[in-house]
Order: structure tokens, then C-alpha cells, then sequence
């Protein structure tokens, strides 16, 4: 391969990993001054992943766009105009670009997120512009820093949006050991908060035990419940808690755990929507809990997150790294349950 090309997976075909197909095109070229190329080191999938190759994503999807929102790199050119970065340093990609600020991202954004409307990070070189760069936490690894900007960035908007912010003593409820009740755990173990993981499997929220164990201060800081012994998840969480209930809840079910989750909650308590609703008004009236559907992160507070993550040295769980020819293979078993952590992919080979 000359040094003027490079390999993208491009998807042509939604339904299954069928549909992607590793390319040889042209390494992009900075179209104006503004702009950073990236080469980029690592990627990492999420459940949004599989939904745009499934088809089951719920925005329009490019025919034919570069997959995979999340990922990490250096930056190799820069526009003669970038003032906030030069060559060598080491970044994440925005995954909704232009979404700087706010705690919605404006609607016309959703249509040009990575992977979906714009080209995303499977490929070998990635063309940014400054405003949609930020650097990655200074202590982290490329596979380690590719996990964060959707999953990590979910969490730190449910708990730090402008409705509630989580404080020591809140208590936080993660439901299942995946990779935004992952990060939401971390981040709330951080500010001094108490959590209540759920988990299908006792060996899965174990492990999340041990790798957050530098976080846990006090043996209740953090408790588990296997969804599977204890279906009612808000009994248990009224036990665990003397009654007292949640402050925060990270609601990935939808429909079939939504009734839970809001008697799970305090009367205030904040229901951070991350999956899909259907009307269950007379629960949220009687129950009074605040309900927010939760979006991605800005970029003013993808800057903060990474600071936070910075101080508290913490580094993400990462399950297994694949190389960039085994990125089916990598999105096959992202749809299997016996993973735990981020499922990352290596792009550079040096
Ligand atoms: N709104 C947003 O901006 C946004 C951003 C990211 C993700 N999301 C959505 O949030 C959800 C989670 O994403 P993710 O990337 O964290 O997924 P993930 O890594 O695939 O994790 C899913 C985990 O949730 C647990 N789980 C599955 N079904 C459950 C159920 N019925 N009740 C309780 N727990 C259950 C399982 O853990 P255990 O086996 O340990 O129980 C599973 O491993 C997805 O629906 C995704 O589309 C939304």
C-alpha cells in the first residue's frame, strides 16, 4: 500500500456485518485551515455500533459511511489556523461534532453523529476540525482512551447535567455491568456516592469490584444484586438503602424495567434515561421521580470528564483487543453476554 492511501470499513448494507467492507481509499487531505489529521491508534464499539449495522439504530444511517463513533489517535498535520493542538498530540474524536456546549445537543446534530450520518474512526487516518478534538486523558493508553467519548460521556451527562448533580452520600443505582453503568459506577464511586450495581452474573460485577476496588472506601460504597436472584430490583434496593431508595438510577431496560426503576427512586431522585419509554405516566406522577432522557456528552464537558479521570488516575476495563482485520469478528462478539468491559480494536500498527 502506497503512503498516500490507507483502510476504512465502510458499511453498504444494513442487517448484519455482511453489509461492512474494508476499503483502500485515499488518506484524506486537510480541506481547510481549522483542521487536524488524525492517525488513528485505537476504537472501541458500543451497542450503538451493532445497532447501525443491524439496522435496528433508531437516526438515519449514510449508506456506505465509515462505521464506529469512538476512538483515540495522534494528531500527524495540523491547518496553518489550529491554535489548540500541534502534531504529536494525543486525542479523542467528538462523537456528535458540533455538539460544544448544552445539555441537549441541537436536533439537526443527531443526524450527523459518527458512524451513522458522518464517517467515523474505522479507518487509518481520521480528518477532524480543532472544535471537534479534545485531547485524552494524559495517563490513559490509545485502547483505553478509544472506550470513553460515548460511554463514558453518557454517564458523566447523567450524572452531571443541569437538572441533578451527583454529590457524596447520593445513592446510584447502575443497572447491569455494561459499559455506560460501567463508567456511571466509576464516576459516582468518584464523587463519594454509594452504588447498587445489578448484574445478571455474581463473576461479572466481581471483577467490576476488584477493577474499581481503588475507588470503593467503605464496604456499602458499593453493592451488587443479581438481577436474576432478585427480580424486584427495588425491593432490594429499598433494603439496601433502610429505605431511604435512590438519587440516580441509570435506566438502560426501557419498557420491561422502567416500572422498576421508578419505584426505585426517591421523590426527586433522577431517572437517567439512556434506553427507550412507552407511557407510563401514572408511575412517574405517583412516584415523583425526575425522568431525563440523556444524550452525549458536550464538548465543554468531555474537557471536564477528562480532567476528573485525570485526578482520580482511573483507567477503563478493557475485555479484549482485536487487530483492525478482525473488526467483524469484533462486532460478532460484542453481540454475545460473555464479555465484560470494552471491546476495542486496534487500528495502527506502530
Ligand atoms: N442515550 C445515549 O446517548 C446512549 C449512549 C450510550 C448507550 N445508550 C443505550 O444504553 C444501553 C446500554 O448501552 P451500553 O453500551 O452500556 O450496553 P452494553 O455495554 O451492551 O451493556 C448492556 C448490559 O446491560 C445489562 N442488561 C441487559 N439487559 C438488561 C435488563 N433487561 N435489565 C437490566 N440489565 C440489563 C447486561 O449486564 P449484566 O449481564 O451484568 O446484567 C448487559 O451486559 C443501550 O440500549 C444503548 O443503546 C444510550
Amino acid at each position: 500500500m502506497s503512503s498516500n492511501t490507507m483502510q476504512q470499513y465502510r458499511l453498504y448494507k444494513q442487517g448484519s456485518t455482511e453489509g461492512l467492507r474494508l476499503e483502500t481509499v485515499e488518506k484524506p487531505r486537510l480541506r481547510s485551515s481549522t483542521e487536524v489529521l488524525i492517525k488513528v491508534h485505537a476504537i472501541s464499539l458500543n451497542a450503538r455500533d451493532n445497532q447501525i449495522v443491524n439496522g435496528t439504530y433508531g437516526a438515519p444511517v449514510r449508506e456506505g459511511v465509515v462505521v464506529v463513533s469512538d476512538g483515540a489517535g495522534e494528531i500527524v498535520e495540523v491547518g496553518l489556523d489550529v491554535d489548540l493542538f500541534k502534531v504529536g498530540d494525543r486525542v479523542t474524536a467528538m462523537p456528535m461534532p458540533g455538539h460544544n456546549a448544552g445539555e441537549y445537543p441541537e436536533p439537526r446534530l443527531y443526524t450527523k453523529a459518527l458512524g451513522s450520518g458522518t464517517d467515523g474512526l474505522a479507518s487509518e487516518y481520521f480528518r477532524a476540525s480543532q472544535e471537534d478534538v479534545i485531547h485524552m486523558p494524559s495517563h490513559m493508553t490509545y485502547e483505553e482512551a478509544a472506550t470513553l467519548p460515548i460511554a463514558c460521556g453518557t454517564a458523566w451527562s447523567a450524572l452531571y447535567g443541569r437538572t441533578k448533580q451527583v454529590t457524596s452520600g447520593d445513592v446510584v443505582v447502575c443497572m447491569g455491568t455494561g459499559g455506560v453503568s460501567f463508567f456511571t459506577a466509576a464516576l459516582a464511586l468518584g464523587a463519594g456516592a454509594r452504588v447498587i450495581m445489578t448484574s445478571s452474573s455474581d463473576e461479572k460485577a466481581d471483577k467490576i469490584r476488584q477493577h474499581l476496588s481503588h475507588l470503593i472506601k467503605t464496604q456499602d460504597a458499593f453493592q451488587v444484586m443479581n438481577r436474576k436472584k432478585h427480580p424486584k430490583v427495588e425491593t432490594e434496593v429499598k433494603r439496601l438503602t433502610g429505605g431511604n431508595k435512590a438519587d440516580f438510577i441509570i435506566e438502560i431496560g426501557g419498557v420491561k424495567t422502567l416500572p422498576s426503576s421508578i419505584r426505585c427512586m426517591k421523590p426527586g431522585g433522577l431517572i437517567a434515561l439512556t434506553g427507550m419509554l412507552t407511557n407510563i405516566a401514572s408511575l412517574l406522577l405517583w412516584g415523583g421521580p425526575i425522568a431525563r432522557g440523556i444524550g452525549p456528552a458536550p464538548r465543554n464537558e468531555m474537557k471536564r470528564m477528562h480532567r476528573a479521570l485525570e485526578a482520580s488516575q482511573f483507567r477503563p476495563l478493557v475485555d479484549k483487543v482485536f487487530e483492525f482485520y478482525q473488526l467483524k469478528e469484533a462486532y460478532e462478539y460484542s453481540l454475545g453476554s460473555n464479555f465484560l468491559g470494552k471491546i476495542v480494536i486496534r487500528v495502527a500498527k506502530d
